[in-house]
């Protein structure tokens, strides 16, 4: 069965994405008390790991690329490295882009989502590494699948989905978030087509969330101005 998961993202009044292009906080508001937040709420929500999308990780990862060289034919199947009962740190890697070199981030167990054309010498670095990996169909995109198969070979009930963007969008348009935990900074960014913290790369019309919609089950203001929400997310029925 698939895990319930939670989108949880800290974003400006205008729904951004970077924080450091946020406005600063107001005279006796601390920057370090608004950003502590988010890890606070992280850790509150006590999921069995969190996903982000190949951008974001490629930011948390500070692996290089180690060529295996004359890495022998590996199966396209799922593959579980030593986990010792971690949280999941997840990665949406469709083209295998990432590199770790190392089996964790933050002392949470990697498994790297990939599409199946990946090269064999990656899956080998990944192996060597310690990483964990599963498949998401020939191009990496059926992520409900990839999502299944991590809950049944590593028991996960609650993930949190933590952007960027971009992977939120491809989230919320295959109907895989079952609740929003937003906080909103006391700031703006303001800049027209800066990043959001939903971006479905779709065209013109898309409407990523069609047949979906948000019920408010949480407000809360938090220390510095911050204000917490939460949505769950409705699906229509047929
Ligand atoms: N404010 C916050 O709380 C917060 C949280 C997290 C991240 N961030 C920031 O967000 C920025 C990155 O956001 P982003 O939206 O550019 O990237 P992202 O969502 O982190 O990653 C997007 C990448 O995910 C891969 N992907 C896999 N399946 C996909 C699918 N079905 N649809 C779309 N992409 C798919 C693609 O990799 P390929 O290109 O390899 O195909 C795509 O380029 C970073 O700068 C990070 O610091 C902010």
């Amino acid at each position: 069965m698939r895990p319930y998961i939670i989108c949880h993202m800290s974003t400006s009044i205008d729904g951004r994405l970077h924080p450091s292009r946020f406005t600063s906080p107001a005279s006796g508001n601390s920057a370090a008390i608004l950003r502590s937040h988010y890890e606070r709420v992280h850790d509150q929500f006590d999921a069995d790991g969190w996903i982000v999308g190949r951008r974001t990780m490629s930011e948390l990862s500070k692996g290089t690329e180690r060529p295996v060289k004359d890495a022998p034919r590996i199966a396209r199947e799922a593959h579980v490295g030593p986990r010792n009962g971690r949280k999941l740190a997840i990665s949406i890697d469709p083209s295998g882009r990432v590199h770790y070199g190392k089996d964790n981030i933050s002392g949470d167990h990697v498994v790297a989502v990939l599409g199946e054309q990946v090269s064999d010498a990656y899956l080998a670095e990944l192996r060597e590494d310690g990483v964990s990996y599963v498949f998401a169909g020939p191009r990496g995109d059926d992520l409900a699948r990839a999502i299944e198969e991590i809950a049944s070979l590593f028991g996960v009930k609650k993930l949190l989905l933590e952007g960027g963007g971009r992977i939120n969008g491809a989230f919320l348009k295959r109907q895989l978030i079952d609740e929003f935990s937003t906080l909103f900074h006391p700031a703006v960014d303001g800049v027209a087509g800066a990043q959001s913290i939903v971006d479905y790369d779709g065209h013109d019309g898309d409407r990523p969330g069609a047949g979906q919609s948000l019920r408010l089950t949480h407000c809360e203001t938090l220390e510095g101005g911050m204000v917490w929400l939460r949505h769950a997310v409705e699906r229509a029925l047929g």
